[in-house]
């Protein structure tokens, strides 16, 4: 069997295609491949699996040019919006994702986030830096506590379960969730309300978003929506950047319709709005949500598994059903 991986990935996801006396090639330079390239390094090479990232864009095209045999695509993400996974399911292309491994690490970003903006920790750096820390004094650089607050979470799925467990029990801030589903146990555990997103927006102190990208959800977050929030209010993003309309974000943030954001993702990833640079009310980090030595481990391992149970005609433990 023959695997390509799109792109230099930690070694524990090759040494499992290894084990299995796998042929495993890579593709050497450790930059994103032009969909062009992509299908250059595919065509005429028989591979039966794909390795692929969320920053690869597998469409019909890229499908094309591997060839009849090709099994399984395996992505290692959560998310697998960059895969037309209609087009791999008409041609019988199994799917796989990398849920659970990632979601404390991701809840766990989504907290260095929400508490680095309200407690205005990167301000409070470069101000630092830069010498102006000449006097202590009372007003200096004011920011809000996250503890008593309302925690409004869009999208109940593994990881804003696990935001909201650690609002509820590390925080003891109040959670409101709005989700396409109402999940009563989780209600009565976190003693959480249910309520319209609209609602949700009014009323929430901070709004972290955790659905998948899907037509239904782009630009879920707007510019009538973002004037629903509170102006003492925090956005945070940790899910995909198209979710919320940037450039509408941006507005907000620079005219204090909101308080301030803190994003992982951003709209035409990697290129950020440049007016969200100029902004102090907004903290940016380069979709690194996930990015933990053990956690990236364990997604290659796991995108790994999930192509050694294809290949060898078992199901795969994250095999995508819609
Ligand atoms: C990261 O964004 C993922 O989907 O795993």
């Amino acid at each position: 069997m023959k695997i390509y991986i799109t792109r230099i990935v930690p070694q524990s996801g090759i040494e499992t295609l290894k084990f299995e006396g796998f042929e495993v090639v890579i593709n050497p330079e450790d930059r994103v491949l032009t969909k062009e390239e992509l299908m250059v390094a595919l065509k005429d090479q028989n591979y039966d699996a794909l390795f692929c990232l969320l920053t690869d864009k597998i469409d019909a095209e890229v499908i094309d040019s591997f060839g009849p045999q090709l099994k399984v695509i395996a992505n290692m993400a959560v998310g697998f919006d960059n895969i037309d996974i209609a087009e791999a399911k008409r041609r019988g292309i199994v799917i796989t994702n990398t849920p659970g491994v990632l979601t404390d690490t991701v809840a766990e970003h989504t907290f260095a986030l929400m508490l680095a903006i309200a407690h205005r920790v990167v301000e409070a750096d470069k101000f630092t830096r830069a010498g102006k820390y000449t006097n202590w004094a009372p007003m200096l650089l004011l920011g809000n506590n996250l503890s008593g607050k309302v925690l409004g979470i869009i999208g109940l799925g593994r990881i804003g379960s696990r935001v909201a467990h650690h609002a509820v029990k590390g925080f003891e801030m109040k959670v409101f969730y709005y989700d396409v589903k109402r999940n009563e146990e989780f209600e009565k555990e976190f003693n959480a309300v249910y309520m319209p997103l609209d609602d949700l927006l009014q009323q929430s102190d901070f709004v972290s978003i955790h659905v998948p990208l899907l037509e239904t959800t782009k630009y879920l977050i707007n510019a009538g929506k973002l004037k629903l929030m509170k102006p003492t209010a925090y956005l945070i993003n940790t899910s995909r950047g198209p979710i919320i309309n940037e450039a509408a974000l941006a507005y907000a943030l620079k005219n204090k319709i909101i308080c301030g954001a803190a994003l992982d993702v951003f709209e035409f990833e990697p290129s950020v709005t440049p007016e969200l640079l100029a902004l102090d009310n907004v903290i940016l980090t380069p979709h690194i949500a996930s990015a933990t030595e053990e956690t990236r481990s364990k997604m290659s391992a796991l995108a790994a598994t999930n192509i050694v149970e294809a290949l060898e005609g078992r199901v795969p433990p994250n095999i995508l059903q819609n």
